[in-house]
């Protein structure tokens, strides 16, 4: 049997129950064989992600957990207890013991984005392969420390900018800057529409001081999708938003909500490329659009969760090219095993892409340094909202004393 075939019957069928009758010397298409072992440092909603993610890329297994919170905890083990009952997750009691261990390889850091920098200082003893969720700080100046720390760390030191691997950003990227099908890129539009952020333990991203702000928190995806498309540094940023509908009642131990419900977000780039990004949180469906114009062509996409009956297509992509060469429609996808897995499959290709480079195969992950500069503009643009006027980038580098 071919590789590929292997690989795809194990996945999918490999963990049903009916299969469990099997004694291990039958197991050949459903064989799964995990090479690395893996720690999650904060094991919430996306740590969980992560967990389900990791079994079902096969190649490594969850090793153990450190969490403060006990429910995490103990929801994290009846997870892992549904896909591997033979299994018990080892639970840390300080996080410098999740981080040190030697039976691990990796550790996958998902705990909410103000700790992200305390905690990768612990981490990085290790050396061990790191994937940093994102956003990788909720400051410019801690998320600059944390590039510096990549830049010279001897393991793997992935981001967790993910939306990159979603199907119709995988195909727009195909399009766009490897076949080059739109010409020079000169305009790029994103919008998402969707639901209020989510219950959090603690509700941290409930607060700018500690998710970033809305713009750092959840947009910096699609800052670091539009620098991907722009091919350069964001030169000039303006954005004007508020809280219009959202959490304008929440308070939390005494505390009011603080963060922004919709934006709009103007930016220049230095090669002269546009972009404009959309925001609004107060929608009751979920709806995700990218569309770019080159000087030879435009491509649209979108990705559609309504949650309503019908048969709707979940993805679109329509490439025009005029009268110039083929235009095309697509509706881009995993399968749907994948796209479940969490983020319509991008969670599940960041885990194939971490295990990837750490086996030495050439990848286009998120660096530290693409979590950085989509911070860049996600810190800027809430700061324009602020002061209600349009930010130099280098001017504001330079405020932190930074020039890159
Ligand atoms: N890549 C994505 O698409 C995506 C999606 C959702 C969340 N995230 C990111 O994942 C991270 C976690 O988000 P979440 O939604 O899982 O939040 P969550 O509140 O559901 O879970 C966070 C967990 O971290 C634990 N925790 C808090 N401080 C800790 C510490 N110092 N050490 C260890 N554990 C700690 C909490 O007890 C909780 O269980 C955030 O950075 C968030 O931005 C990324």
């Amino acid at each position: 049997m071919a590789k590929r075939g292997k690989e795809f019957y194990n996945r999918y069928f490999a963990r049903q129950s009916r299969f469990s009758i099997l004694p291990p010397e039958d197991k050949y298409l459903f064989r799964i064989s995990p090479k690395y072992k893996f720690n999650i440092i904060g094991s919430g909603m996306m740590g969980i992600e992560h967990l389900r993610t990791t079994y079902l890329e096969g190649r490594a297994l969850i090793h153990g957990i450190y969490d403060p919170n006990p429910k995490s905890v103990t929801a994290t083990q009846n997870v892992l207890s549904q896909i591997d009952p033979e299994q018990k997750l080892k639970i840390y009691d300080t996080l410098e013991n999740a981080c040190k261990d030697p039976d691990v390889d990796g550790l996958i850091i998902s705990t909410p984005n103000f700790s992200h920098i305390s905690v990768i200082k612990e981490a990085i003893k290790s050396e061990k392969h790191i994937l940093l969720e994102k956003p990788m700080a909720t400051t410019i100046p801690d998320a600059y420390e944390i590039y510096k720390i990549a830049e010279d760390y001897p393991s793997v030191f992935q981001v967790g900018l993910q939306y990159r691997y979603k199907a119709m950003y995988v195909e727009a990227i195909q399009e766009a800057l490897i076949n080059k099908r739109l010409g020079d890129i000169k305009m790029i539009n994103i919008s998402e529409y969707r639901f209020p952020f989510l219950d959090k333990v603690n509700q941290w991203n409930k607060f700018n001081q500690y998710s970033g702000g809305t713009l750092v928190e959840k947009c910096c995806h699609y800052f670091d999708l539009m620098n991907l498309f722009a091919q350069s540094k964001p030169k000039k940023v303006y954005a004007t938003g508020n809280m219009a509908v959202n959490f304008k009642e929440f308070e939390y131990n005494g505390r009011k909500s603080d963060i922004l419900d919709n934006a709009v977000v103007s930016l220049d780039y230095e090669n002269g490329v546009r972009a404009s990004f959309n925001l609004c949180m107060f929608s009751p469906q979920f709806y995700e659009e990218l569309t770019i114009c080159g000087d030879e062509g435009y491509l649209h996409s979108y990705e559609n969760i309504d949650y309503l009956p019908g048969t709707k297509p979940k993805t679109y992509l329509e490439l025009k090219l005029g009268e110039e060469s083929n235009s095309r429609i697509s509706q881009p996808c995993y399968p749907k095993y994948i796209e479940e897995s969490g983020h319509s499959g991008a969670t599940f290709f960041e885990h194939k892409y971490f295990i990837d480079t750490i086996e030495g195969k050439e990848t286009s992950v998120a660096t530290a340094k693409d979590g950085l500069w989509s911070i860049v503009i996600g810190y800027a643009a809430q700061k324009s909202i602020d002061l209600g006027i349009p930010l130099i980038i280098q001017d504001l580098l330079k405020e932190f004393s930074l020039n890159i």
